[in-house]
């Protein structure tokens, strides 16, 4: 069973990204639209004394799509049960998970677009009506067995809503769209980790990690760890701007917070594609990364920025990515 993780039986390793995590909405920064809108979903159902609706939360990784199911089932005083799509192989994984459940829990599945059909498949009547029917046995002696579930919740959550199956999707009751966070959201968030690591950060060091890291809190708090110890070694400990400038130049973070995967991948379309439109697969096997992520962790950020463009006939660097990365921008047609 080690697969599914209960909230008290983390990893170390998680252990401390736990103490990092908000608890309740109250000590949520950002996603305001998000929260708004769950507090007074969850308010409604506390009232009635019902289960939550199913949740979809999409967006880029490392936005808080975990730390908001955690905060949700928190907030309605529930138990959370974890697991993800890629962990849940066979239909009967999940109705071990199910079977567990006690009324009001929350079930949160990480990367539920990578959930196998068959599974899928038991997770519609289980959302919509709480039952399942599972076979047992198998041939002549083979026969169904009904199982009623108590009413939960299913948070689902997924880099973009579009991989879902739209029978799953449609199962959904609430859809919550996590957005890349403002730099005044992540420098708060900056400053309250750097709080809980008991570490001295100037204003202007908190507002240069947050400029520099692409919108995400997990990266915010990753950059953050590496210059606390350049600090550290480097310095007095004390966490000014300059020194943050300099940590983080050592990591390949530039200034727009790209970093050495986003200036390969902005590279190799100026010069080995002049620009594009180049086909995603193809930059991804140029550049040795999975397409996945490509799509999913770099192209977003790069898009939302104006370095590239999606075209129908492929990805195009922009004049602004010329001008980042230092090339002459010739347009198109000159
Ligand atoms: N740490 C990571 N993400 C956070 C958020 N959205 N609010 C507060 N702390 C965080």
């Amino acid at each position: 069973m080690d697969r599914i993780l209960d909230q008290d039986l983390l990893p170390s390793d998680e252990g401390v990204e736990r103490s990092l995590r908000p608890q309740s909405f109250k000590e949520y920064i950002g996603q305001d639209k998000v929260k708004e809108q769950l507090q007074i979903f969850i308010e409604a159902a506390k009232l009635r004394d019902e289960a939550l609706d199913h949740v979809l939360l999409f967006g880029p990784p490392g936005l808080g799509k975990t730390t908001m199911a955690f905060v949700i089932a928190n907030e309605l005083g529930v138990n959370l049960k974890q697991t993800s799509g890629p962990a849940i192989e066979k239909a009967g994984d999940l109705v071990a998970i199910l079977n567990d459940l006690e009324p009001g829990d929350v079930l949160f599945i990480d990367e539920i677009h990578r959930m196998p059909m068959a599974v899928e498949e038991v997770l519609y009547s289980a959302m919509e009506d709480f039952y399942i029917d599972i076979m047992i046995g198998a041939g002549e002696t083979s026969r169904s067995v009904h199982l009623e579930l108590p009413p939960f919740t299913l948070i689902g959550a997924t880099t973009r809503a579009g991989m879902l199956s739209n029978p799953l999707r449609a199962r959904f009751g609430i859809n919550g769209h996590m957005e890349y966070y403002d730099l005044a959201d992540l420098r708060e968030i900056v400053e309250r980790t750097a709080d809980i690591f008991e570490a001295s950060i100037s204003p202007e060091a908190a507002l240069e990690l947050a400029r520099r890291s692409r919108g995400t809190p997990r990266i915010a708090n990753r950059l953050l760890k590496r210059v606390r110890d350049y600090a550290q070694i480097m310095g007095d400990g004390q966490i000014n701007q300059e020194i943050t400038a300099q940590a983080l130049t050592l990591l390949d973070v530039d200034h727009e917070g790209l970093d050495y995967t986003d200036q390969k991948i902005l590279k190799t379309m100026i010069e080995v594609y002049q620009g594009g439109p180049v086909g995603l697969g193809t930059l991804a096997i140029n550049i040795a990364e999975e397409r996945e992520t490509l799509e999913d962790m770099y192209e977003p950020y790069l898009i939302q920025k104006g370095f590239i463009m999606r075209t129908r006939s492929g990805r195009v660097a922009t004049q602004k990515a010329y001008d980042h990365m230092g090339y002459p921008y010739l347009a198109k047609g000159d």
